[in-house]
């Protein structure tokens, strides 16, 4: 019997040609995951059908078939704006106060992980193993089940997932987020998550498991595990080294004269906690007036998902914040805070990240956060940055030499500001080599395989399997 095909899913679809040099790490990986399966990609095409045609479309690309279908108007409201990115982002990021529910929204998202399944229907095979992305399809399993099909199913959720007594707060969570428990395995970035899905299955359902990652519903096992998304440490090492010598980065540096640059690169969204860090940073220039026109901060936040209120809220307060903190700090000759909208390449980035002597990652709750990871993949080991991390970010886990922050904590950010610029060449680089041999353990060369062997082994040996790796 030949080996079956790797159908990964997904709400949007990496398409090569759809601004390759802005694809995330992980975009990256996934394709040479999926071209080494012999895989097809189906998701999502970005585009908005003008009425209700579906127009699925199927390419190759470098070894790749990528299928793809449109979202009508009401299925962009409701189940992308509406159900996913207002309702179940802000819970999964335990943020009760900004969530939106609506019936309407989750009869949308419903609908949508039914109209993937039947479009799935059509092209799947028994021997299929089909692996789905992120908290826009949690009940797709469920839709593939009604449809009869056996094949091994697994989920990974890219976010955190909250305990129980947040995620009770869904209404009606039974049907978007109980049928995750009709895959196979369900995968999580951190050990905390995948032990907070198990308390949601206990503790709102009543199922049993003798360790908390193997549960029986009705008959069929579903099984949880940690499996940290990381980067391609030394690859990424070598890019750094690289950029830092094209034109775009010396012309930065060069405009930065001989300050040390702090460097943030994050997505705008409220999640990242971008308001709070600017107040941070604006608390360290009061606190310590001598880096008063000696460091340069470059922000960069490509803008995201503008048409929800929440967004466009959080947007206008972070310009108010940095209009502000230059108007007060700023002078003719420095500008305290350099803030972008728009997305910067991965080459353009590795660059920056190379000679920035500190970087701010401090989101209030992250599921994994890999600008953290390949900060730290691209420093110079003899002469890295530091990092000032969220005790909130998934990352924390692995980065444990990193100067760890509570977010909501400005007087602690600030300071470990202050630290990140004062410190010693030795410590940077001792806690550098402790956070690459991190890295360099989980690297993300591997990841896919290694969740692909857990989920096509037996409930047993697949849940050793996990536990052997140390997940
Ligand atoms: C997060 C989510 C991804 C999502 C990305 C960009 O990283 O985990 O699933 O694709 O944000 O958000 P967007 O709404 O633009 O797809």
């Amino acid at each position: 019997m030949k080996p079956g095909r790797v159908i990964v899913v997904s709400n949007r679809v990496g398409l090569p040609s759809d601004g390759k040099a802005r694809a995330g790490g992980l975009e990256v990986v996934m394709r040479s995951f999926i071209k080494r399966n012999r895989g097809i990609w189906f998701g999502w095409s970005g585009q908005i059908a003008q009425r209700g045609s579906e127009n699925v479309r199927a390419v190759e690309r470098g070894g790749v078939t990528y299928i793809t279908t449109d979202l009508n108007r009401a299925d962009y409201q409701e189940y992308y704006n509406g159900f996913a990115n207002r309702m179940l982002w802000p819970i999964m990021h335990y943020r009760l106060d900004l969530v939106e529910f609506s019936n309407r929204d989750m009869t949308g998202y419903l609908r949508v992980n039914e109209k993937f399944a039947e479009i799935l229907h059509r092209f799947i095979e028994p021997d299929d193993i089909i692996w789905v992305q992120d908290y826009h399809l949690m009940p797709l399993a469920k839709a593939l089940r009604d449809r009869g099909h056996m094949n091994r199913i697994g989920f990974f959720l890219h976010i955190p997932f909250p305990p129980p007594e947040v995620l009770e707060t869904v209404p009606k969570h039974e049907q978007s987020i109980y049928p995750l428990s009709h895959y196979d395995l369900v995968g999580f970035q951190t050990e905390g998550d995948a032990a907070n899905f198990g308390k949601y299955l206990t503790q709102q359902f009543g199922l049993t498991s003798r360790d908390g990652r193997s549960f029986n519903v009705n008959g069929r096992t579903v099984r949880a595990g940690a499996f940290p998304v990381g980067v391609e440490t030394a690859q990424f090492e070598r890019l750094a080294r690289r950029s830092a010598r094209i034109d775009e980065i010396i012309q930065v540096q060069t405009s930065i004269a001989d300050r040390p640059m702090i460097i943030g690169v994050d997505r705008l969204d409220y999640s990242k906690g971008l308001d709070l860090r600017m107040r941070a940073y604006e608390h360290f220039l009061e606190a310590h007036p001598h880096w008063r026109g000696k460091v340069t901060y470059l922000q960069i936040t490509p803008r995201s998902r503008s048409e929800i209120k929440e967004y466009a809220d959080m947007e206008q307060r972070v310009s108010e914040t940095v209009g502000r903190v230059n108007g007060h700090y700023g002078e003719a000759s420095w500008t305290p805070i350099r803030y972008v909208n728009r997305a910067y390449t991965r080459t353009l980035l590795a660059g920056l990240y190379r000679f920035s002597r500190v970087c701010l990652v401090t989101p209030l709750r992250d599921g994994m956060n890999l600008v953290a990871k390949e900060y730290v993949a691209a420093q110079d080991p003899e002469n890295p940055g530091a990092l000032v991390l969220s005790q909130f970010a998934g990352a924390a886990a692995e980065c444990r030499s990193a100067l760890l922050v509570n977010p909501y904590d400005q007087e602690a950010v600030a300071a470990a500001i202050d630290q990140a610029l004062s410190m010693p060449l030795e410590e940077r680089k001792e806690r550098h080599r402790d956070m690459i041999a991190a890295l360099t353990a989980n690297d993300i060369k591997g990841w896919g395989e290694r969740f692909l062997a857990a989920l096509v082994r037996e409930p047993q040996s697949g849940l050793r399997l996990i536990q052997q790796a140390g997940f």
